[in-house]
């Protein structure tokens, strides 16, 4: 799938999203947009300058970007039931796997089956090796610190969008990358559902 350009200006101010962001466990029973799912992973890890860096719209230590974003979906207009790996570069969304693994994903988030409700979860995963051939030890810590960035940009923008989401840290990580085919070096730092407020 193709996202359209993504938004740079909108209706609420930062100030107000920061005020209202809470985690929202509970969604309505309508599909995501592919505007919205675009705006939202354009938000928590897309291109924000074009260029030889490609800088993001979060911070990374001497802009290595060790990040990489799964969307399982569920309910997406226009996007059949599957797990996509988003592409910054290109705004894009790329097959990994088909089917609806929603509630696999739930039941490996320690059983927390309110997720399933989500009409998709991002799965933030973070590659250790890349970012450890600059930093070594260090850059664990620092792609643990950018996937607080990406957290907190889902949170904003969502709360902008109208949207609900939850930082879901609790799962069995071998586990995960299995039932979603991960490269051994992906490693899920957190599981984002996302879903229009209930
Ligand atoms: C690292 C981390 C892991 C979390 N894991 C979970 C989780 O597994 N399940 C859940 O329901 N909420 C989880 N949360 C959300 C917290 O419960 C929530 O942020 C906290 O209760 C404060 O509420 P608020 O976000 O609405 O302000 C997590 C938050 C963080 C920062």
């Amino acid at each position: 799938m193709q996202f359209p350009e993504p938004m740079t200006e909108g209706p609420l101010s930062v100030e107000t999203a920061l005020a209202n962001r809470r985690s929202v466990r509970e969604y309505a029973e309508e599909p995501l947009t592919p505007d919205s799912l675009g705006q939202l992973l354009w938000a928590v890890y897309g291109v924000s300058e074009e260029g030889p860096w490609n800088r993001r719209t979060v911070p990374s230590h001497a802009a290595i970007y060790p990040m990489e974003i799964y969307v399982v979906a569920g309910d997406v207009e226009g996007l059949e039931p599957g797990v996509y790996h988003y592409q910054p570069l290109s705004h894009s969304l790329e097959e990994v796997q088909e089917g609806d693994a929603r509630a696999e994903v739930a039941e490996i988030c320690l059983e927390q089956d309110w997720m399933e409700s989500a009409p998709a979860m991002l799965v933030i995963t973070a590659s250790f090796e890349r970012i450890q051939q600059k930093f070594g030890d260090r850059g664990v810590a620092y792609a643990f610190f950018e996937a607080g960035h990406m957290s907190q940009n889902c949170y904003l923008q969502c709360e902008a969008l109208g949207l609900g989401t939850t930082c879901v840290g609790g799962f069995k990580e071998e586990e995960l990358m299995d039932m979603l085919d991960l490269p051994p070096d992906h490693h899920p730092m957190m599981v984002m559902p996302v879903g229009w407020k209930a």
